[in-house]
């Protein structure tokens, strides 16, 4: 060995994702009610996010044109799906519907996410705007809204956040909205042909 060797990243300790999934798995084995997942969920989210060291690095890279979606693992009945989002510098989602209930936790940098509400004419009205750090969760669901737009909330570096839905949403039709509330049709996909090896 030189004394210019390079050391090895370590690897990622998948055994977190892993154990996350097996969790979420048994949550929804137990009951099918969107606020008691919504609530368990978080909290085994908040868990997953609290710690930086299992996210394989693959899964973590960002685009400069765009932000990026990794699927990471989707439930084999599609009860769920767990997606990383890589976020540019500055790059944002339109405002955007979900029709199932959603959890997003942050796991580096920052997230700011506008949630908006519909108000009795079906119309888009701003609610609140939060910012997200490492370890905190949001959710989002038919019963709650389930209409925001996210955001990286840095404009010099990569955020990265873990989302985890009622469905495949990589194959959920739903709808971006313009500024004015004009509805667009919109299926998201993902960035990934090959998953983590769980
Ligand atoms: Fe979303």
């Amino acid at each position: 060995m030189t004394a210019h060797a390079r050391v090895a990243a370590a690897p990622a300790n998948v055994g977190r994702l892993r154990g996350f999934v097996t969790s979420f798995a048994e949550l929804v084995d137990t009951t099918r009610d969107e606020r008691t997942i919504r609530e368990s969920g978080a909290a085994l989210l908040a868990r997953l996010v609290k710690q930086d060291d299992w996210l394989p690095s693959a899964f973590a890279q960002a685009s400069y044109t765009r932000y990026r979606q990794y699927l990471l693992h989707c439930d084999s009945r599609e009860r769920f799906s767990v997606v990383s989002f890589v976020w540019g510098p500055g790059q944002s989602t339109p405002i955007h519907d979900h029709r199932i209930w959603g959890l997003v936790g942050v796991l580096r940098g920052a997230e700011t996410v506008e949630r908006f509400d519909r108000n009795p004419k079906g119309r888009l009205v701003a609610r609140d705007t939060l910012t997200l750090r490492p370890g905190d969760v949001d959710a989002f669901g038919p019963a709650i809204g389930d209409v925001h737009r996210v955001a990286n909330a840095y404009r010099s570096r990569t955020s990265v956040s873990i989302h985890v839905y009622g469905a495949n949403i990589g194959a959920v039709e739903r709808a971006t909205f313009d500024d004015d509330g004009t509805p667009k049709r919109f299926v998201s996909g993902y960035a990934n042909t090959e998953l983590p090896n769980l």
